[in-house]
């Protein structure tokens, strides 16, 4: 019998504050990009052929037969299968997506995402955002090793969003829209390196690392007052304190650090950088009146690609 061809789509993010230290029990808080996004479209195949993945982006083609327990895509839809206790289906799933590979802004988590909820939709099941994000938390961990699970839930839920690991979701209400702008370095990000990276130091300076991660706990929950009480002003000095902390964790590099200060200096209120760091992007909140000229002044300044996005509307 020939199913109806579906499509879903999934949302990129940014963390606006707690990257790395969310890792370790600590809060943080992040929000979907929806500028950005991937999507993932089925159909039908001939009787016989399972289920095959076109990463078109990527020039990969896989199939479910193939032996890859390492492959994220076939991950996810073994995982979508074996939660929805459905038989391999004969299609094509095919998967697109805008967001920067390795970015920050969590390119892997809305892939896996979008297939998990076209899969599902395809097999006439709709998942809560739960059940997406558990599945693509069990991807992530390929991708990562230790995520904290940040990703998959701010992309499952598509709502900005404090995050605890281990603890239920909260949903984060925004009392007064805010500007960001999200500049891209072009520079790979890999998380899953860079939080070994930061899992190693802390084993040699377990204290020192441990303050850090503090210092970033205490510095998310003031921003996450200021964001539900509407104060935006407050927000930008936390962001500038939670940049100083990254770089203390060894995870900025110069050219953060410049797009970081060209903001600051053109404008911007506070910028830090977002993610895993090293490379990937740079937020920064802005004014709208002001949020032209920092854009222009971060192209300028090597960022290859600047998004600009409103948070709470
Ligand atoms: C990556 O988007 C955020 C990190 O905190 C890693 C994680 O939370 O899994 C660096």
């Amino acid at each position: 019998m020939k199913t109806k061809p579906t499509q879903a789509t999934a949302p990129g993010k940014a963390i606006l504050f707690g990257e790395h230290a969310v890792v370790y029990g600590q809060p943080a808080i992040a929000v979907p990009i929806t500028q950005v996004q991937a999507t993932a479209a089925v159909e039908s195949a001939s009787r016989g052929s399972g289920l095959t993945i076109v990463a078109s982006d990527l020039q990969k083609r896989l199939t479910l037969a193939e032996d890859s327990r390492k492959e994220p895509l076939i991950a996810a839809a073994r995982l979508t299968l074996s939660h929805l206790s459905a038989p391999e289906p004969d299609a094509t799933l095919t998967i697109r997506s805008t967001i920067p590979i390795a970015g920050g802004l969590g390119s892997g988590a809305a892939v896996a995402t979008a297939l998990v909820r076209a899969l599902a939709n395809f097999l006439s099941h709709r998942l809560k955002p739960a059940e997406v994000s558990a599945l693509v938390f069990e991807v992530e961990k390929i991708h990562h090793g230790t995520p904290s699970g940040i990703d998959n839930t701010v992309i499952a839920y598509e709502q900005p969003v404090y995050f605890v690991h281990g603890k239920s979701v909260e949903r984060l209400t925004v009392k007064e829209p805010f500007t960001l702008l999200i500049a891209d370095t072009g520079r790979p990000s890999p998380t899953g390196k860079i939080v070994g990276r930061v899992r190693r130091a802390r084993q040699r300076e377990p204290a020192r690392y441990d303050a850090l991660f503090d210092q970033i706990g205490d510095v998310t929950d003031e921003a996450r007052r200021a964001i539900e009480m509407g104060d935006i002003e407050a927000m930008g000095p936390l962001m500038d304190e939670n940049h100083e902390l990254l770089i203390e964790l060894r995870v900025s590099s110069p050219q953060l650090d410049e797009l970081v200060e060209t903001a600051r200096l053109t404008g911007a209120m506070g910028a830090k950088l977002s993610g895993a760091g090293r490379g990937g992007n740079v937020i920064a909140l802005v004014e709208d009146s002001t949020a032209a000229e920092v854009a222009e002044a971060l192209k300028e300044a090597g960022a290859v690609q600047v998004i600009r996005t409103k948070v709470g509307r």
